[in-house]
C-alpha cells in the first residue's frame, strides 16, 4: 500500500504518525526492513548443548508421524517424527527442512513477496520483521492439535533460536519448511534473506512444542524475553529427558 499525502494535510499526517508511534511498542526498523533487535535475545542460553540436541534429533527417527514436500517442485520430502512426543516432562515433534520466507501479516508487501502476500497470519497479523515465527502445514497442525503460537526451537547454521507457530501453509500440496523474515535473518544473517530469498538446503531442524505458548503474543508483536524464557525452560527439560547432560 502506498500513501500519497497532499501537502496541505502534512501537519495532520505528522500528528497521526506521532500518535501511532506513541501507541505502538517502539520497534526500530533498518533500511532493509529488518529489526535492529539483537537476535541473540531469542537464542538458546549458551549453556545449552545445541550440537548434542541436533545429533539426538538426527538419530530420533523411529516414529514417523507424517511427511510433506519442502516445495511445490516436490523434489524433497521432509518426515515429521513423534519420538519425543511422549517424554516424561515435554512433548515435541521434530523434522528437518529448508526455510522459505513467509512475510504475510502487517508487512505482507515486503520486497520479494511478488504480490502473493496476505495481510493476516493464521492467528493474527504478525510483523515478519520483528516476530520470529515458523510455519506448519495446516493439515499437520489440525491433525496433531498444535496450538497457535506454540513454541518452536529451531536449529540452524549450528545455533538454536526460538520462534512461535505463527502461520500455516495451505497451498496445494501443502509444504513444510518456512519461517518469518526475522527468523530467517536470525538463522542466516549473512545470506541476504528476503521475501523471495530463503535457505534452500533441508538442514534446518524444527522442534515443535505443540502445547507450550509463550505469554505476551500480540496481534503484531511478541514479548521476546518471554519467548526466550519458555524456550530455555522447555529445551532444558528436553535435554534432561533425553539424558544429554
Ligand atoms: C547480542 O547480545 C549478546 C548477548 O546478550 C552479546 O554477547 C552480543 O555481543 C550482542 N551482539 C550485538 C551485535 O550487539
Ligand atoms: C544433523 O543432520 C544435519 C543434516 O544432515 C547436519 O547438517 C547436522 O550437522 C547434523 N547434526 C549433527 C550434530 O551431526
Ligand atoms: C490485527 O491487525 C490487523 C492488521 O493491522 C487488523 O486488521 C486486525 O483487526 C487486528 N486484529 C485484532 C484482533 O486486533
Ligand atoms: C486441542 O488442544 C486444546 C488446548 O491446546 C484443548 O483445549 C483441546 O481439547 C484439544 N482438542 C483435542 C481434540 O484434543
Ligand atoms: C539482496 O536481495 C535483494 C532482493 O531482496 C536484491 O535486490 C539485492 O541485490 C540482494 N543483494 C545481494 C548482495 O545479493
Amino acid at each position: 500500500m502506498i500513501w500519497i499525502m497532499p501537502p496541505a494535510f502534512a501537519p495532520l499526517y505528522a500528528l497521526v504518525l506521532a500518535s501511532v508511534a506513541l501507541a505502538a511498542p517502539m520497534i526500530l526498523l533498518n533500511d532493509r526492513g529488518s529489526s535492529t533487535a539483537n537476535s541473540s535475545a531469542f537464542a538458546a542460553a549458551s549453556s545449552i548443548n545445541v550440537a548434542a540436541i541436533s545429533a539426538a534429533a538426527n538419530a530420533s527417527t523411529k516414529n514417523e508421524v507424517d511427511s510433506y514436500y519442502t516445495s511445490q517442485a516436490k523434489d524433497h520430502t521432509s518426515k515429521i517424527y513423534g519420538d519425543w512426543s511422549n517424554l516424561p516432562h515435554v512433548s515435541a515433534f521434530h523434522f528437518m527442512a529448508d526455510m522459505d520466507i513467509d512475510c504475510d501479516g502487517v508487512y505482507w508487501n515486503c520486497p520479494g513477496n511478488s504480490g502473493d502476500g496476505q495481510p493476516l497470519t493464521s492467528f493474527g497479523a504478525l510483523d515478519s520483521r520483528v516476530v520470529p515465527w515458523y510455519v506448519l502445514p495446516e493439515k499437520f497442525a489440525d491433525d496433531k492439535n498444535i496450538t497457535g503460537n506454540a513454541l518452536g526451537a529451531i536449529i540452524c547454521d549450528g545455533k538454536m533460536v526460538y520462534a512461535i507457530f505463527g502461520d500455516t501453509n495451505g497451498a496445494t500440496p501443502q509444504v513444510i519448511g518456512e519461517g518469518s523474515l526475522e527468523l530467517g535473518r536470525a538463522c542466516f544473517p549473512n545470506d541476504n534473506i528476503s521475501g523471495d530469498n530463503g535457505h534452500g538446503p533441508a538442514d534446518v531442524t524444527y522442534i515443535v512444542f505443540g502445547k507450550e505458548v509463550p505469554t505476551g503474543v500480540g496481534n503484531h508483536t511478541i514479548d521476546i524475553a518471554a519467548l526466550k524464557t519458555l524456550g530455555d525452560q522447555q529445551v532444558q527439560l528436553l535435554v534432561q529427558d533425553l539424558k544429554l547432560d
